[in-house]
């Protein structure tokens, strides 16, 4: 997967190439590409800001050089989406981010000062915000996203890095985790998880990720679909915290139904048969 950023300040990428994204791109996993749009501007300043038609506060990203760097890039027979940062698109979350690992290359617009102008937004297949704040630039937010698409792309992680359980992977947040001093300052950690009882800690760790996520983020309980096996773990929820009953009906029909004992007809002779039937 190949990953374009069109920004004025290149440098601000360096953390790119750190840590588990340098390796997927030494492995050939992922590329990233960094233009810097400055470079596509044709004034003998390099200009690439003017001040706001109608007045105003600071400096908008002036449209030439931008769309000339976006026509600059190879065709590609791959599927592309360009995007730009900005505090009003969508807020991101992982399942954007999973959405996102279906393309081919991804182009990342970043906007800085006060803005850009409105004509660029022509270019755009999408607008995607980190949240309802904001940023100096789209360059921290374009690092951000990268991040979460190609951590999903398969290779990128190592086997002992899995995605699978992370937080939000599934709507639910990750159970807590431990490792060794089996005790910290009089902090033991969890038996269970000392015991080497798969199953049970498979358990305790499901039961641990729908409590947390109960306590934690109302908004994401209230939309959770819950599994088959989790019927057991939620009613013990329940006793530990009653509210929860309040959400019952989310997986009563789950309920495991008591096994239905057929009774064994034998006969003894073809004649026996014939006159049962
Ligand atoms: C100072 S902001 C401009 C904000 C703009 N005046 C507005 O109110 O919509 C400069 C650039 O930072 C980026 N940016 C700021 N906040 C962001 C956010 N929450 N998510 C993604 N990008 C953001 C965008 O690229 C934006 O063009």
């Amino acid at each position: 997967m190949k990953f374009t950023i069109l920004t004025i300040f290149p440098e601000m990428f360096a953390p790119l190439q750190e840590s588990i994204l340098k390796r997927a791109q030494e492995a050939g996993l992922i590329k990233i590409e960094i233009l810097n749009f400055r470079d596509y501007a044709e004034s003998k300043h390099k200009n690439v800001d003017d001040v706001p038609y109608g007045g105003g506060r600071g400096m908008v990203l002036k449209p030439e050089p931008i769309f000339r760097a976006v026509r600059s890039l190879e065709k590609t027979a791959g599927r592309r989406k360009t995007i730009l940062l900005s505090p009003q698109g969508r807020v991101f979350d992982q399942k954007a981010a999973t959405r996102l690992t279906n393309y081919d290359e991804l182009v990342f617009l970043c906007g800085h000062y006060e803005g850009f102008d409105e004509r660029i937004r022509t270019l755009v297949d999408e607008e995607i915000s980190l949240g309802d704040f904001v940023l100096t630039g789209g360059e921290l937010a374009a690092m951000v996203v990268i991040d979460s698409v190609a951590r999903l792309i398969p290779g990128v992680l190592g086997k002992e890095e899995s995605s699978v359980h992370d937080s939000h992977s599934q709507g639910f947040l990750e159970y807590p985790q431990y490792t060794r001093p089996p005790e910290f300052e009089g902090m033991p950690v969890p038996e269970i998880l000392l015991s080497g009882h798969h199953a049970k800690i498979k358990e305790w760790r499901r039961k641990e990720s729908l409590r947390r996520t109960f306590l934690r983020r109302p908004d994401l309980w209230a939309k959770a679909v819950f599994e088959l096996g989790d019927y057991q773990v939620l009613e013990e929820l329940v006793q530990e915290h009653p509210e929860i009953a309040l959400f019952r009906e989310k997986w009563e029909h789950l309920k495991p139904q008591p096994k239905r004992i057929r009774k064994k007809t034998s006969f003894n002779s073809l004649e026996d048969r014939k006159n049962t039937c």
